[in-house]
This record gives structure tokens, sequence and C-alpha cells, in this order.
């Protein structure tokens, strides 16, 4: 066994070390430093040129022509499994495989196996999905804002924001409400780990916690084909005879991770962008309806999810450039998204500008966000509630940013009501 832990041990730090370099190549093009606004570095690849290679040769573009060209591109498909994440897919839970959420879902797989099981969970996100969903988001947004009133003072992110995407998304999976904190455990572990795993111990976290949330899914799987006929995700997906456990656990999987941390993100940047520009808190006091477009822009100007990949199925060339098969071309959506080429003075914070639907800030083509109906629903509601709830909240502390290229947004965002207890 000492023979068998040695090996863990070093199949654990190659895979750590692997992650290093690939995890987060932002983080090593751009430093990690969380504080550090990124925004004048994508400003600087731009001016280097539409398709720039870095000092470690990955390939980039801030240039909103170019992502959103390479996006609908379908010569182009996303990274090959086992390039993103650090869990080892053959690991085993109760002599079952343990499944690598990110890498095995639809998020990054290519067509025809994208198409097929995109199409199971689609019609959850049409606007008539999204119209059942309406009452939920509204009472789960009203449900934390009576538990933070009486405090006065509280972590926006944390005691609000982090609380309201988690709560719906398992109502959309049919997840027990007894179970939910468990759910919301699984999920921010599961994020946290696209930020990057920085030793051992972090990997094994992941791993334990992955263990505990497949045998918690396999049991609600076996659960629904006992009693069949709900009108869940997981219900639905269990009806289907012909899906195997490994893609119904990916696509719940995907579900949560994807709905998760991006819309606490967005929530927690447009909330950021109203407390530091009173013109808006004062149009948004007097308009909640203007909610829907502070939440739009905030999606351009500081969008939770900054940057994506392509590779070529072929041997290319793209801008001129000689692209060899495979080869990763980081897309920073962010950037795109202050191109000057597309967004009149891009830089300004200007909720309702005519140009804000170009942005990419939920991809585009065939893998554009799912969610982005639900998503723009929960932070326009998320908004609404809050200022309504709380006309005077102010910041009240330093805010601390999420330790990640990623994921962009606030992991402490300590606000008061303005109201004295
Ligand atoms: C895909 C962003 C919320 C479900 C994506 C992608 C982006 C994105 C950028 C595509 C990545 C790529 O092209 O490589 C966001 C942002 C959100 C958000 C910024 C919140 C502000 C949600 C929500 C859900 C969701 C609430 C569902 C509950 C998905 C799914 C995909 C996806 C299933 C994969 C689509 C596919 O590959 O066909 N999202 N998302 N997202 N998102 Fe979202």
């Amino acid at each position: 066994s000492t023979v068998k832990n040695a090996t863990l041990l070093f199949m654990g730090r190659a895979a750590v070390r692997a992650h290093a370099l690939l995890g987060d190549p932002a983080a090593r093009l751009f430093g990690m430093s969380p504080a550090r606004d990124p925004y004048p570095e994508y400003e600087a690849v731009r001016r280097r040129g539409v398709l720039v290679k870095s000092r470690m040769g990955l390939y980039l573009t801030s240039s909103h022509e170019l992502c959103s060209s390479l996006l609908r591109d379908p010569g182009f498909g996303t990274l090959p499994a086992g390039a993103l994440s650090p869990v080892d897919s053959s690991a085993q839970v109760d002599g079952r495989r343990l499944v690598n959420p990110v890498e095995e879902s639809f998020l990054v797989r290519n067509p025809p196996d994208h198409t097929r099981l995109r199409r199971l969970v689609a019609p959850w996100f049409t606007p008539r999905g999204l119209r059942a969903q309406q009452a939920t988001v509204e009472r789960v947004v009203e449900e934390y804002l009576d538990e933070v009133a009486p405090r006065g003072t509280f972590d926006l992110v944390g005691d609000f924001a982090a609380r309201v995407p988690v709560q719906v998304i398992a109502d959309l999976l049919g997840v027990p409400g007894a179970d939910h904190a468990a759910f919301a455990r699984w999920g921010s572990a599961l994020v946290n780990a696209l930020d990057g795993v920085r030793d051992l111990g972090e990997l094994r976290a992941l791993h334990a916690g992955l263990r505990e949330f497949q045998a918690f899914l396999d049991d609600l799987i076996a659960h629904r084909r006992r009693r069949p006929g709900g009108d869940d995700i997981v219900s639905a997906l269990v009806a289907h005879q012909d899906l195997s456990r490994e893609d119904l656990i990916a696509t719940t999987e995907l579900l949560l991770v994807a709905g998760f941390e991006t819309t606490v993100n967005l929530i927690g940047n447009s909330v950021l962008a109203v407390l530091g520009d009173p013109a808006v808190r004062a149009r948004l006091l007097d308009d909640p309806g203007h909610a829907e477009a502070v939440v739009e822009e905030t999606l351009r100007h500081d969008p939770p999810v900054q940057y994506t990949v392509r590779v070529p199925f072929e041997s290319t060339r793209v801008a001129g450039t000689s692209i060899p098969k495979g080869t990763p071309i980081m897309l920073v959506l962010a950037g795109a998204n202050r191109d000057p080429a597309v967004f009149a003075d891009p830089h300004r914070f200007d909720p309702g500008r005519p140009d804000v639907r170009e942005h990419l800030a939920f991809s585009s083509g065939i893998h554009y966000c799912l969610g982005a109906g639900l998503a723009r629903m929960e932070g326009a509601a998320a908004l609404r509630g809050l200022f309504r709830r709380f006309p005077d909240l102010r910041a009240a502390g330093r805010v601390r940013r999420r330790p990640s290229r990623l994921i962009r947004g606030a992991a402490r965002l300590p606000v008061t009501t303005g109201v004295t207890k």
C-alpha cells in the first residue's frame, strides 16, 4: 500500500502540475493577482493585433470580430477532454467511474454528441420554460432578502447572491429542499476547481467532494427511476432509456456548475456597478424596470466569464497566421466586449446603450449559453428586489475579489442597508 500511495501521490502531483499548466491560462498570461484590473491588459492584446501569440506560445484575441467568427465557425471546436480539469476520470466511486463534471458535459463536447445532449435539456430554457421559473426566482429572492433584512450589515455575495442561483437550479433539477445546502457546497467546490488546484490537499478535497456529489446523484437518479413522471430535469433525463449514467450525471453537474457562480457574479458585479454610480442608482430607484438594462450592461462591461478557448479541427489560417490543427486559441470575451469597433466609448458603463446586445458574455454559436434567459431573469430580479428593499444600500468594507481570471467577481462584498436596526 505504501507503493500504491506513492504512485497516487506521484499521479496527483502530475495532475496538479498539468492543471497548473492548462487550468487557467489567463492566470499565467496576465498574472494571478485578483485585485488587478484585467481590462487594460485586454486592451494591450488588442493593440498588438487581431491574433496575438504570447511569449508562452498561446494564441489569443480580444477582437470582437474574430471572437464571434471563431465561435460560429464549424471548423473549430472545444478543447479535447482532459485538458481543462484536474479530475482523475479513472477514479472510481463504489465501483463506478468518477464523471468529470466539466470535461464530459456538452459544454465541451462537439457535434453530434453536443447536439444530442443539449437538446434533452433545452425545453426548460425556452421562453415558455422560463415563464414557469419566474415565480420561483421572485420567491427565492424575497426569501433571502427577508433573511438579511434584520441584520443591517451583511455579505452581499455570501449571504445573498450566492444563495439565489443554487436554489433556482436545485428546483429545476428536482433536488429535495433538505439537500440544498450540500448541493450548494458541491457546486462551489466544482466551480472553484476551475480556478485551479494549488496543491495535493485541494486536489484530494475536490475528489472527495465529487465522490459525495456523485453518490448523491446516483441516489437521486435511482429514486427517480422508482418514481417516474416528475416535471423536473432529472426525471426527464431518467426517462431517456438510451442515455448513459455518465451522460446523465455530466449533464446534471453541468447545469449546476454553469448556472451557479456565473450568476452569483452577475449579481455581484451589477450591484458593484450600482454602488459605484449614483446616477445609475437614481435611475434604478426611479424605475425598477431599469434593472434589466443594468444587468445587460454589466454582462458587457464586466462579464462573469472572461474567456473561452477554441481549437481548429484541421490546420487552418486565422487572421493571416497559420494555425496547426488542435492549437488552442484563447478568445477573450471580456476584451471583445470592449472592442471600440463595435461599442461606442466601450469603457463607459452606460445601461441602455443601443449596441449592448452585441456583447459576447454568453458566447456565441452552438455553445451559446443555454441559461442566458434564466441568468438575465435572476440578475434583474435580484437587483430589483435588493434596491426596492434597501434603497440606501452602501458598501461597508473592503471588496475581496475571487482569485480567478476565468470567473470575475467579488468573493466577499460587505454592505449595509443604511437602516438602523
Ligand atoms: C454555456 C456564460 C448562466 C447553463 C455558457 C458559455 C458562457 C456562459 C460564456 C459558453 C462557453 C463557451 O462557448 O465555451 C454564462 C454567464 C451566466 C450563465 C455569464 C450568468 C451570468 C447560466 C445559467 C445556466 C447556464 C443560469 C443554467 C442553469 C449553461 C449551459 C452551457 C452554458 C448548459 C453549455 C451550452 C452548450 O455548450 O451548448 N454559459 N452562463 N448558464 N451555460 Fe451559461
